[in-house]
């Protein structure tokens, strides 16, 4: 597969409206209340920056790092390996996973099994972008900002074989 163009999919003011949107809703849901939002790394740490300063409730930030694909494949293999751990206890807390997008579902099925015996108090699931077509594992997001095609998309975090993360838009990728 080979990267042969982008066309712009969400532009930049609709993607701040949506962020701004999904920050209301958590602060409406855990006012007053300590709030671990927790980034799946690497694609979601722009869409993190953004939604954090969008929550007004007490916030602590973590991150995990995990893999599901291999090189340039734009499926998720289903295997996920956990690259690097959150440096926080979860016991007791409101753990909100933040992704940049759901796609089969596999990598957040992983992940919720891995932090439940931690014994959160909850574990809410944030998403920019969802794409419910490909799902493979009981997953629904709480938050999820927009509901998308079967398209691969690149842009505001989200890479192909590592590049694209810092385009501001969402954009679709062309390939050949
Ligand atoms: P699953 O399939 O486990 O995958 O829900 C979640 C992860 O797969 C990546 N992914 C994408 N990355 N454009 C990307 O840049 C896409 O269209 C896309 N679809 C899935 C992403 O890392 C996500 O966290
Ligand atoms: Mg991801």
């Amino acid at each position: 597969m080979k990267a042969e163009g982008l066309d712009i999919f969400l532009g930049e003011k609709e993607i701040r409206e949506k962020v701004k949107e999904l920050g209301q809703k958590i602060t409406e849901d855990f006012k007053g209340e300590d709030v671990l939002l927790v980034g799946v790394l690497k694609g979601s740490w722009i869409f993190l920056a953004d939604l954090a300063r969008e929550i007004d409730t007490n916030v602590e930030i973590s991150f995990i790092s995990v893999s599901s694909y291999a090189g340039k494949k734009t499926v998720s293999s289903g295997v996920v390996r956990l690259l690097c751990d959150i440096d926080r206890p979860l016991d007791g807390r409101n753990v909100i996973l933040v992704e940049d997008i759901v796609d089969t579902g596999l990598t957040l099925s992983y992940l919720k099994k891995l932090l439940y015996v931690r014994n959160p108090s909850t574990i809410k699931i944030c998403t920019l972008l969802d794409k419910p077509s490909r799902r493979l594992a009981d997953i629904n997001p709480d938050y999820a900002g927009f509901e998308i095609p079967d398209e691969f998309v690149v842009g505001y975090g989200l890479d192909y074989d590592g590049k694209y993360r810092n385009l501001k838009n969402v954009c679709k990728l062309k390939v050949k």
